[in-house]
Parts: structure tokens; sequence; C-alpha cells
């Protein structure tokens, strides 16, 4: 189990114990897949010491076994039960770790269970998770497999007239045919809806000149995928055309840059300074990519301010785009993991321009 790695980090930093909330880093640590806690307080208390205990509510009580657990019931006051936990463990006081995304009214609860200093979990957990080992990548290259065999299904449908958000439903139900599940609900944006990034599927039809933005992602075994493909119908005016191309090149000038070694931002400044010598810099407003895990956000971020060297086993996006007000848009996005010291890309799917 991947906690004792976090135990012996724990010792060499100098925290004392850690309370993990359900997410995805209590199934990274632990194989606990605890989806749907809600409002119910779940957590695992560990301590340098290396030893562990999970405060889980009754409901869980036919599910959780073979690992130690507290459970508390409805009518319970669950924060005293946690107090002893923590007295067992020799955790009423000191530096404790925390999972970034525990709900506040918790924490707000914990905060007064003893004089403690708090840090974020992520700052241990990070290093681990950034580098992915075999097992991790292989159920990368599945998810991505997915993706890719969806757009091909994708380019024999028939598109005209096809609403934005019947269009996602449809991407919806072919990735969860071929896949465990969606990473994120797709996004299609279509004619000038491209040209907002994170543009909410809607009414508009798809017609003719239309670029179309496609965005969507599948999961197995917990890992992430993540593509967008842009395609045309008909005949798109010059201009996206122009652009379509500029974005290609980025994302592959960025591709080619990645190497073990190589900072983070060498990839981002490698798509920016293709975008803005086509005279477009202005028109790419967001980060070239972000790490892709058990998150579909995660890190190494892929911007300007990166501080990450690329490492073996790092895998993340590579997604220039360009966004012009009342015109379109285009993105292209492809997951790229480090291998042997060079990018490999795991999504495969056409990147030359597509007219339908
Ligand atoms: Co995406
Ligand atoms: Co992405």
């Amino acid at each position: 189990m991947r906690l004792q790695k976090l135990v012996s980090l724990m010792k060499e930093k100098g925290f004392d114990g850690a309370l993990i909330s359900p997410g995805t880093n209590l199934y990274y640590l632990t194989g606990l897949k605890i989806h749907e806690a809600g409002e119910r307080l779940t957590v695992l208390v560990v301590s340098a010491e290396g030893e562990y205990r999970l405060l889980a509510p009754s409901l869980y009580e036919n599910v959780l076994r073979n690992f130690p657990v507290t459970f508390w019931r409805d009518g319970e006051n669950p924060y005293d039960k946690l107090a002893w936990i923590l007295a067992e463990l020799h955790l009423s006081d000191g530096r404790l770790l925390i999972e970034d995304t525990m709900r506040a009214d918790w924490l707000i609860n914990v905060i007064n269970l003893g004089p403690f200093e708090f840090y974020p979990l992520s700052s241990l957990v990070r290093g681990l998770r950034m580098r992915k080992d075999k097992h991790e990548i292989e159920a990368m290259k599945h998810a991505a497999k997915a993706v890719d065999r969806v757009f091909e299904g994708i380019l024999s449908w028939d598109l005209l007239g096809m609403r934005e958000r019947d269009l996602a439903l449809k991407i919806e139900l072919a990735v969860r045919e071929l896949s465990d599940g969606i990473s994120f609900e797709p996004i299609v944006a279509s004619g000038e809806n491209a040209a907002n990034p994170h543009h909410e599927p809607g009414k508009r039809r798809l017609r003719k000149g239309d670029l179309v933005i496609l965005d969507y992602g599948a999961k197995w075994k917990e890992y992430c995928s993540d593509i967008t493909r842009t395609i045309a119908l008909g005949r798109p005016n010059k201009k996206l055309l122009e652009i379509y191309e500029v974005v290609k090149e980025a994302q592959e000038n960025a591709y080619r840059v990645v190497r073990e070694g190589v900072p983070a931002r060498e990839v981002d400044s490698a798509a920016r300074e293709t975008i803005a010598k086509a005279g477009y810099g202005e028109y790419f407003t967001h980060r070239t990519g972000h790490g892709l895990g058990l998150d579909v956000h995660e890190e190494p971020y892929i911007g300007p301010d990166s501080k990450t060297v690329l490492e073996n086993g790092m895998t993340f996006t590579i997604e220039p785009g360009i966004y012009i007000p009342g015109l379109g848009g285009v993105r292209i996005e492809d997951d790229v993991v480090v291998l042997s010291g060079r990018g490999k890309r795991l999504t495969r799917a056409e990147r030359e321009l597509i007219r339908l």
C-alpha cells in the first residue's frame, strides 16, 4: 500500500499525522473507493509512527472489510470518536496534513479538537502522484484508446443540424460504452460558441461553415483521459482554416519539446511562441496543459509559471487553442506521457482538419 510511502515522507518532513477525507488521494494511498460519503464525516487518520484508522459512517459496515475502521451511527457525534482515535494515535496536538479538498464544515470541527498546525496533504502527495508507475500508465493508455475510438465513431454520425447538447449526450453514451465512465461532461462548442473554451453545450444546431470543438474524456480503472479535436462542417471561412493550422503547429511544437529534464514551462512557451508569431497571441487565453491521472486536472500544470521539471512517468495534456470572439475557436488536445526520456502521445486520433 502506498500509505507506507506517505508515512516515510511524513517522518522525513517532520509531520505528526494526516487526516485524509474521501477523494483521489485516499484512493491513491489506500485503494479505498469511497465516492459518496456526502456530509457524513469520513476520514482516515494516519500517524507518522505508521498507525492508521478510518472513521466512517455505519453505512459502510458491509463494504469496508480488511481495513482498521471505527464506525459511527447517525445520532452519534462523530467528532467525539475522531478525538478518541486521535488520542489513540498520540495525535492530540502537532503538525497535521489535511486533505486539500476536505469539507470546511468538517475542518472547522477538527480545528477544535486540539492545538494543531495544518498543512495541505498535496504538498507531500503530489510528488508521488506526478510520477506514474507502469500500471497507472497502462490504465491511462486504455482510457486514451477509448476516446480515440469514440472520435472515429463521431465522424460517421450525421452531425449537420444536430444540437450541441444532443451531440454531447451522444458522445457521453459512446464514451460510457467503451470505458468505465466519463472523466468530465463533454464540451461541444460550435461556430461562434467555440470562442469560449469552456462553453456549455446548448441548443445551437451544427451548420455548414462551422468549426466544432469536441472536448471529452474517459475513465479506465479510475484513470482519466482528456481529448479535444476540432472538426469542420462544409467550408469554414479562410480565417478559421488559418487558425486551425496555427493551433496544430503549436500543439506539435510543444509536443516535440517534451523530454525528461525539460522544464514544463518550456512546453508551454513552445506553443505560446508559435501562436504569438502567427499574430494570435492575445487569443490564446489559457495555459498549454494540465497533469492527468486520477484527477482530470492535477499536477504538473503546463503553464508559463510552472516550476516542474519533466520526469519519466509524468502524464499531462498539451492543448493550445485560439479563441476569437464573434468568430469561433480551435483547440487540439492530446494526452502525453514521458517514457524512457521522451514524450509519447497516448491519444492518437487524427489531427489534420477533418471536413464533413
Ligand atoms: Co479537454
Ligand atoms: Co484538458
